[in-house]
């Protein structure tokens, strides 16, 4: 599609990035340190948080309203970073994107852009899930490849293979994805080497308006995926086994916006509860879906918590002291997620014994076991197993978010440890977690933010 004078430049009524984003956003590209968060450890958390909308539901939910005529509106949405990077692509696309506080209402009629610059690409890695939704709404798709993060290389080999099968032609040069495809889709069979999140995803939303019949095998079974499909079939789609390791999209002429709540985010959930558990505290949690973390809750268990669900409210309470966790595999869902591997390790290097990671998801994943390292924790990391024989206590240091959940980890180090710990790098933090510093001192943490 001609990147014509395209009306996205208006300001929609959408707040513009709010300045602490954008200074986030800038400082994440140029590695500027504006702000620190300062902890005082040592004190238990005692209370109860609210649990928003899950960032990695809100992320492909945001990419598929570009499919859906008319409005959308999105709610329980997590004013996040990586949102308003979402937001301001779904404006350049052509969208009118406007609303506040958790609503963000898209009106993708206007769309009138195919391409993704650079800029807004380098944003947020997780923008390739655009890619498929560009490609069934308009015929073509233009951006550059996604690269790699502080996780690895994140390649994107699954995601292309599957979009090349329902017909897309795409050409890969100059570090730039430019893809093209005469007409409609075409459904079809696609089987996934690995059930990779987001090439599910891609797979759905490019489907979802094929022409005939697609079935994904061996699809990603994440929560995310059946709040995605619940979405489309919203919409109009006709999705049957989200959820299931065998998904069937019968394709549909057209989908028509329609309004849809995000889900609570799960991995925020287990962030809250290995805080409290680090701080001996007792900690409620409301809104949460416990069924969506019900293969971490034995973890807490084994470290010696009692937990306990009622309805959307989820309560820890912890021992003094906590036990290890013999072995935490990260696998794909229904398994221990990978993004709650580092929450849990910061709350083991403060346990009695020794405790198991063996990281099977991301080859790079315990780049934070060197900065708790350096507060203490005694941690050997060998390829993807890391081994941690709790201390008696963490010391407070100056650290370094190292990626988001990395810096999650350091946070409830910080919580746990004796003396000050200060916090850089917070634009990590800042793209997955909404409000962290406030929910934490409603219920007793000692944490600021101040410019450096
Ligand atoms: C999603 O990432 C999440 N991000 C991640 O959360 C999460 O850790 C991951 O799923 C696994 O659950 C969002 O939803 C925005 P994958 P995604 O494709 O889709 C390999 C967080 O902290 N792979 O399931 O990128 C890949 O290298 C983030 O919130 C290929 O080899 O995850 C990785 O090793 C981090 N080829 C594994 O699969 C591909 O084409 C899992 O990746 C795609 C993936």
């Amino acid at each position: 599609m001609q990147a014509r004078e395209c009306c996205a430049d208006r300001t929609d009524g959408f707040p513009q990035k709010t300045a602490a984003v954008s200074s986030i956003l800038l400082c994440g590209e140029m590695g500027l340190k504006m702000e620190i968060l300062k902890i005082e450890g040592g004190r238990r958390l005692e209370g109860a948080v609210g649990i928003h909308g899950a960032k990695n539901s809100a992320l492909p939910l945001l990419a598929a309203t570009l499919l859906a005529r008319g409005t959308s509106e999105i709610t329980n949405c997590p004013q996040l970073s990586d949102v308003a990077a979402s937001v301001n692509i779904l404006r350049h696309l052509g969208c009118r994107v406007t609303g506040s506080g958790g609503t963000v209402a898209v009106d993708s009629l206007p769309l009138c852009r195919s391409d993704v610059p650079d800029g807004l690409m380098r944003e947020m890695r997780s923008s390739i899930i655009f890619l498929g939704a560009l490609i069934a709404r308009t015929g073509e798709a233009h951006m550059s490849f996604p690269g790699g993060c502080e996780l690895g290389a994140r390649p994107i080999d699954l995601h292309l293979a599957a979009l090349r099968q329902l017909g897309a032609e795409i050409r890969e040069e100059r570090g730039r994805l430019e893809c093209r495809a005469a007409g409609r889709l075409k459904g079809t069979a696609i089987a996934l080497d690995f059930p990779s999140v987001g090439a599910t995803e891609n797979i759905l939303l490019a489907a979802s308006t094929a022409e005939g019949e697609t079935t994904i095998l061996n699809a990603a079974r994440e929560p995310e995926i059946v709040d995605l499909c619940a979405y489309l079939t919203r919409c109009g789609a006709k999705i049957h086994g989200a959820g299931e390791g065998a998904i069937t999209v019968e394709g549909v002429e057209r989908l028509n916006a329609s309004p849809f709540r995000v889900m609570p985010d799960r991995i925020e959930a287990v962030t809250y509860l290995a805080a409290g558990a680090a701080t001996g505290g007792r900690l409620t949690l409301r809104g949460a879906d416990p069924r969506h973390i019900a293969t971490v809750l034995p973890a807490f268990e084994e470290a010696g918590c009692t937990v306990r669900c009622a309805g959307d409210e989820l309560s820890l309470s912890a021992p003094q002291r906590l036990r290890r966790v013999r072995s935490v595999r990260t696998m794909p869902y229904p398994g221990f997620p990978t993004d709650a591997q580092a929450p849990l390790m910061a709350m083991t290097c403060v346990a009695d014994g020794t405790s198991v990671f063996v990281e099977n998801i991301f080859e790079n994943r315990y780049k934070h076991a060197g900065e708790l390292i350096r507060m203490g924790a005694n941690i050997k990391v060998e390829g993807r197993v890391a081994v941690v024989e709790g201390v008696r206590a963490l010391s407070g240091a100056p650290v370094e978010c190292t990626d988001l959940r990395g810096g999650a980890a350091l946070v409830i180090a910080g919580l746990a440890a004796e003396g000050s710990t200060s916090l850089r790098s917070l634009h990590h933090l800042d793209r997955g977690y909404e409000g962290l510093e406030d929910a934490l001192q409603s219920v007793g943490a000692s944490l600021h933010r101040i410019k450096e």
